[in-house]
């Protein structure tokens, strides 16, 4: 379902030039699950940018749900991302003025669903990731664990082919990093692609399958279990 051939990114700054993607290769099928791993500055977030949908590549195809993605404009691109991708950051990005429930509403409100369908589906997500008593909370009220809750709610609002998420338990405490990994495991069994970028190779482990990077290109990629046991 994720194909990229030769996907590259080179960011210019002046006279410097910066190849943070080297060209790269990666499939990724249905109802994977994959985690990112590599040392800071190693091209992990810029792959996921362009997986995402936020960045365009400077070369290479990539096909998502076989529609050539790299050749789409911006706004068609921000089409793509509110319909088949959930993303989900280390700082959460939810709006501070808004409630719980009308942060999660946000995707839906772009996808143009009408607001009763909006307010039910809201409400059996944050259910579904344990924060049905919250809904009418601000972000605020809620501790870090929580708020990736409400993101991670947000992230499936529509739906999404692929949930990708850049170090999403980067601002939690051990506890709470491990209850949003498995909350990830637990919609990877309801059948999501999850792909999870993280520093901490016990994060990492939650996943099937774990691509390492190094200097902007991946130089590992192993299903987990293939060397234990
Ligand atoms: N907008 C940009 N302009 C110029 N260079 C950039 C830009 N974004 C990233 N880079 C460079 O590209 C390289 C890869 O960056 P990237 O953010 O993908 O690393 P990362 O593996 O996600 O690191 P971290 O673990 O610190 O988040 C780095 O050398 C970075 O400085
Ligand atoms: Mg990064």
């Amino acid at each position: 379902m994720i194909e990229l051939e030769g996907i590259y990114k080179v960011y210019r700054n002046g006279a410097l030039e910066v190849q943070a993607l080297k060209p790269t290769n990666l499939l990724v099928e249905k109802g994977d699950y994959v985690a990112i791993i590599g040392p800071s500055g190693s091209g992990k977030s810029t792959l996921m940018n362009i997986l995402g949908c936020l960045d365009i590549p400077s070369g290479g195809t990539y096909m998502l749900d076989n529609e050539e993605v790299h050749s789409l404009t911006e706004k068609e691109l921000a089409k793509v991302r509110n319909k088949k991708i959930g993303f989900v950051f280390q700082n959460f990005n939810l709006l501070p003025r808004q409630s719980v429930q009308q942060n999660v509403e946000l995707p839906m409100v772009y996808g143009g669903l009408p607001s009763s369908v909006r307010a039910q589906r809201a409400q059996s997500l944050l259910e579904k990731v344990g924060l049905g008593a919250r809904v009418h909370h601000r972000p605020s009220e809620l501790s870090g664990g929580q708020k990736q809750r409400v993101a991670i709610a947000r992230a499936l609002t529509m739906n999404p082919s692929i949930l990708l998420a850049d170090e999403p338990t980067g601002n939690l405490d051990q506890k709470s990093s491990h209850e949003i990994m498995d909350l990830f495991t637990q919609l990877n069994e309801e059948g999501s692609t999850v792909i999870v970028i993280t520093h901490e190779m016990d994060i990492a482990e939650h996943a099937k399958r774990i691509l390492r990077f190094g200097d902007g290109e991946i130089i590992e990629d192993r299903r987990r279990g293939s060397d234990r046991l």
